[in-house]
């Protein structure tokens, strides 16, 4: 789940209170959570999108790790999806549809979660996503509050793939950067939550539509502490300050920075092309999660050990600013 139209839509509204609802859509967490019994509660997610590539099987892998991250950021673990299916089928050859739901089984298969069935409607535009449902022990669940001063923040992904895809529409992106960002947004979280679940961490949530400072806002609004992040540390993709610099930014990012700029703060004078990077909305980003200053480079070590290689402390938890975020 996450940012969209429906928070604002929905907001104010209310529901039936249900004693069994441990994470609703007023809660801002990365997917809804439901008590069945004192030991097991369901987890569940939706995203769907247009294609941000050009190859059909890679779209199709991309949008079942883009869909899954939200139950891998609660601490729990994926079972059954659903395909949700947009289709123009008067402009595009249903080998099209074929190859992205292929490739969206393969990455289903690696994650041991089974399709159980799904729905298609003709549209205008093309779009492809799931419905995922998961498990967890409700004492286990991770949450995306709940910091402690001192704590080191971590991301486990390169952050820029928002303004890569901008560059690939263009058609200015190189082959490259286009194959590591695409390489990425593939790869499942799944590897990243085992290690963080094992560990112990402090809040987690998964880097998608508000980007890295909006999703690390949402940690750290209404608590009685803020982060620290330092600008240099934070892992980016090839190309992205090349194409941010030319102002190639995606119309999300923009929204972003407008919406979340006044809760940071900056050391010394920022470059505006800087805070775009770091705003910048993510399709199938990384896990951000809080942990214990102690067990921070354990933290790191187990990430890489177990294939997360590119997981980098980014920053921490301050006492100030209280509430936001302050750029070194
Ligand atoms: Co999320």
């Amino acid at each position: 789940m996450g940012p969209g139209y429906l928070d604002r839509a929905l907001c104010g509204l209310k529901q039936k209170k249900d004693p069994n609802l441990l994470s609703g859509f007023d809660s801002a967490e990365d997917a809804g959570i439901y008590k069945l019994t004192d030991d097991i509660a369901i987890v569940q997610s939706v995203d769907y999108f247009p294609p941000i590539v050009d190859d059909p099987f890679d779209f199709g892998q991309i949008a079942v790790a883009n869909a899954l991250s939200d139950i891998y950021a609660m601490g729990a673990k994926p079972l059954t999806a659903l395909n949700i299916v947009s289709f123009p089928k008067k402009k595009l050859d249903i080998e099209v549809l074929r190859e992205i739901l292929e490739g969206g089984l393969r990455k289903l298969n690696e994650a041991q979660v089974t399709l159980v069935g799904g729905h298609s409607i003709e549209d205008e535009e093309l779009k492809y996503g799931l419905a995922v449902t998961g498990v967890v022990h409700p004492d286990k669940i991770l949450r995306n509050k709940g910091i402690t001063v001192g704590e080191k923040i971590i991301l486990t992904k390169p952050i820029g793939t928002g303004i890569i895809n901008t560059a690939l529409k263009a058609g200015m992106a190189s082959s490259k950067a286009i194959r590591d960002v695409t390489e990425s947004m593939k790869t499942l979280n799944r590897k990243a939550s085992e290690v963080i679940q094992e560990l112990g961490v402090g809040a987690v949530t998964d880097v998608t539509g508000f980007g890295l400072l909006g999703h690390l806002y949402e940690m750290v609004c209404n608590e009685n502490a803020g982060a620290t992040v330092f600008a240099e540390k934070v892992p980016i993709f090839d190309e992205t300050e090349k194409f941010a610099k030319m102002g190639i930014v995606p119309a999300g990012t923009h929204a972003n920075k407008k919406a979340r700029q006044i809760f940071v703060t900056t050391e010394k004078e920022i470059e505006s092309y800087l805070l775009d990077i770091l705003f910048d909305a993510q399709t199938s980003g990384g896990l951000l999660f809080t942990v214990e200053e102690q067990k921070a480079d354990k933290a790191i070590r187990l990430l890489r050990q177990n294939g997360v290689l590119k997981a980098t402390i980014i920053g921490e938890i301050t006492s100030l600013p209280r509430g936001g975020i302050l750029i070194k």
